[in-house]
């Protein structure tokens, strides 16, 4: 075997597996106010932006050449219904159609959940202290409706409801937008490693935990039954999420389906990788490649990640 290991030339034509700039996906937290840009402690590097702010700072990931955003809105006020999720003066709704004229090329995705505009913290409505499903797939409908209106090209629903892939795209299509594209949450599991987004978002529950709508981490084959129901509403592209401790429900997930597979390498597995590199532990480059790397091993065929910015940089200056 180590005849193609010996020269670095060789280790590049027989490589398997590479990350591009185009796999990447940026996440971005957005919020209201002017010229403000607040740093996410458990998140180095990760900020809250105005919506001003966000278009300085998107002028980067559009110029890197990667393809896509993902805004998540931290809103103004939140109330019980989670009323300024569909609100079209909030942030997530401006920073769509901001986005969209400074950068018309940019792929503006956009979250489709509550649990940051709700006070309690749940990602859908509250009846007698359990989630009322179906109550909350109009209330979601209605929120992927305003952010299709504000310019949004793709919507990616992350709150687990059941029915909420065929819920929203049947709302879409009333609506006009058909040709909006659902990049479904499929396989989304209860994991502990969400942590710094909820610093992020202000999205952690008050009370309680996701358990009752998000995935138990023990479960594989659950997670294609969730991915198989997801692709017969209308899924155009399937989610896993988190993305390294799941690489193997990735990899099933490809193997199962044709669908393109979406995977997420979340807040606690950025936050992870920079607590050990900022002590001089671990390399950040190398290791965040190879974490990449490993995604697109397993199947993935993007990636959304907090180090979106960093790879394209790497990848643009063409080191090893
Ligand atoms: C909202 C949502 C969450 C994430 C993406 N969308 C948090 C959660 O479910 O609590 C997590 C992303 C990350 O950790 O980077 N439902």
């Amino acid at each position: 075997m180590r005849r193609l290991r010996r020269k670095q030339g060789i280790r590049h034509m027989v490589r398997e597996n590479q990350i591009q700039v185009t796999d990447l996906i940026y996440p971005i937290f957005v919020t209201t106010g002017e010229n403000y840009e607040n740093p996410v402690p458990s998140m180095p590097g990760v900020y809250q932006y105005s919506v001003d702010m966000a278009i300085k700072h998107l002028e980067k990931v559009y110029s890197l050449g990667i393809p896509a955003v993902m805004l998540f809105g931290v809103p103004g006020y939140k109330d019980e219904r989670g009323s300024s999720a569909k609100d079209p003066n909030e942030a997530i709704q401006r920073a769509c159609s901001e986005t969209k004229k400074h950068f018309p090329d940019l792929i503006v995705i956009t979250d489709v959940c509550m649990c940051g505009f709700t006070n309690h913290g749940h990602c859908g409505i509250l009846k007698d202290g359990d989630i009322d499903n179906d109550l909350t797939l109009k209330e979601l409908t209605e929120i992927a409706i305003s952010h299709s209106k504000a310019g949004a090209d793709m919507l990616a629903p992350s709150n687990m409801m059941d029915g909420y892939v065929k819920a929203i795209r049947q709302g879409l299509d009333k609506h006009g937008y058909e040709n909006i594209p659902i990049m479904a949450y499929s396989a989304k599991f209860a994991s502990n490693f969400y942590g710094p987004f909820r610093d992020a978002a202000y999205s952690s529950p008050s009370q309680g935990d996701r358990k009752t709508y998000q995935m138990d981490s023990a479960n594989g084959k659950e997670a294609i039954r969730e991915v198989e129901l997801d692709i017969n509403e209308g899924a155009d592209i399937v989610m896993v999420k988190p993305g390294l401790s799941y690489l193997d429900v990735i990899k099933d997930v490809k193997q199962s389906f044709r669908h393109p597979v979406a995977a997420y390498n979340v807040s606690g597995e950025y936050a992870m990788i920079k607590a050990a590199t900022e002590k001089g532990w671990l390399d950040e480059k190398q290791i965040v490649m190879e974490v990449m790397t490993s995604y697109k091993r397993a199947g993935a065929d993007m990636i959304l990640t907090y180090f979106a910015i960093d790879i394209a940089r790497w990848l643009n200056n063409k080191e090893e």
